[in-house]
């Protein structure tokens, strides 16, 4: 899918911000990770995200965003994305994606990581490792002069070799003043084709993979993602900057 809106491409003073705000989101996710813990509720690591997002001068980007009601994504096993915080506790075995999203100075920040809770399954720990190593592979896809359908050609490429299933529905996008800018960045696509990468583009790369099939639901609640067969679901995600040497996360803890 191409917009036709321009892509920004940011200034070294924007990327500075842009580096702060990252390095916020990432912090907060690894201190979210100690306390994926069997008892923990969903919506007890959301209260603790936004309190130690404010607490670095940054302020929760999904809060309010289309009416989304928390800090963090939080979702569970076959939940992909979008699952909303509430009492659900914990239990040994369950996988917990975890979304972060923080502005500051006006700038975005965007990462999620699949956890395990206690000890994960064969089964969960294959799909875990299998984004996670997805999310590597389109990241050192965004270099210069390659186009933007050469990262999600390398994510699916990668988990389809793998016996599993890229998510259709959800895709990464540009991020910057907003925490949704072009161009959209599908975990899917043909090397080759859509957008020329340049230098100052800062985008979220983000895949979702299935350990079934690729279709998904959405709960009455309006926000959570399943996936239609019930199979388990891992997301993780990483905001980078494309710089004249490669790709830069810039949601990794300093
Ligand atoms: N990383 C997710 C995304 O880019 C999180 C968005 S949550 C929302 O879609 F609430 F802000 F939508
Ligand atoms: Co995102």
């Amino acid at each position: 899918m191409q917009t036709t809106q321009a892509i920004q491409l940011k200034t070294p003073r924007q990327l500075r911000y842009m580096r702060q705000a990252g390095k916020i989101v990432a912090e907060v996710l690894a201190l979210l990770g100690e306390h994926v813990v069997p008892g923990a509720t969903t919506a007890e690591l959301d209260a603790l995200a936004e309190a130690e997002v404010k607490k670095r001068g940054a302020v929760p980007s999904f809060k309010g965003y289309h009416g989304y009601p928390c800090t963090i994504c939080a979702s569970v096993n076959e939940q992909i994305v979008h699952g909303i915080p509430n009492g659900y506790q914990l239990k040994d075995g369950d996988i917990l994606s975890i979304d972060v999203g923080a502005i500051y100075q006006g700038w975005h920040g965007d990462a999620a990581k699949t956890f395990a809770v206690g000890s994960a399954s064969a089964e969960a720990d294959r799909v875990m490792r299998a984004t996670q190593e997805a999310l590597r592979r389109g990241i050192a896809a965004a270099v210069p002069n390659n186009h933007l359908g050469d990262i999600g050609y390398a994510i699916q490429s990668w988990v389809e070799a793998q016996g599993l299933a890229v998510i259709r529905d959800f895709v990464g996008h540009g991020i910057g003043k907003e925490l949704h800018e072009a161009p959209q960045v599908p975990n899917f696509g043909e090397a080759g084709a859509g957008v020329k990468l340049r230098p100052g583009m800062t985008i979220a790369i983000e895949p979702m993979v299935s350990a079934g099939d690729w279709r998904v639901k959405v709960l009455d609640d309006g926000w959570t993602a399943v996936t239609a067969d019930g199979s388990l679901s891992a997301h993780y995600e990483h905001s980078i900057v494309i710089t004249k040497d490669g790709p830069e996360v810039l949601t990794r803890v300093a």
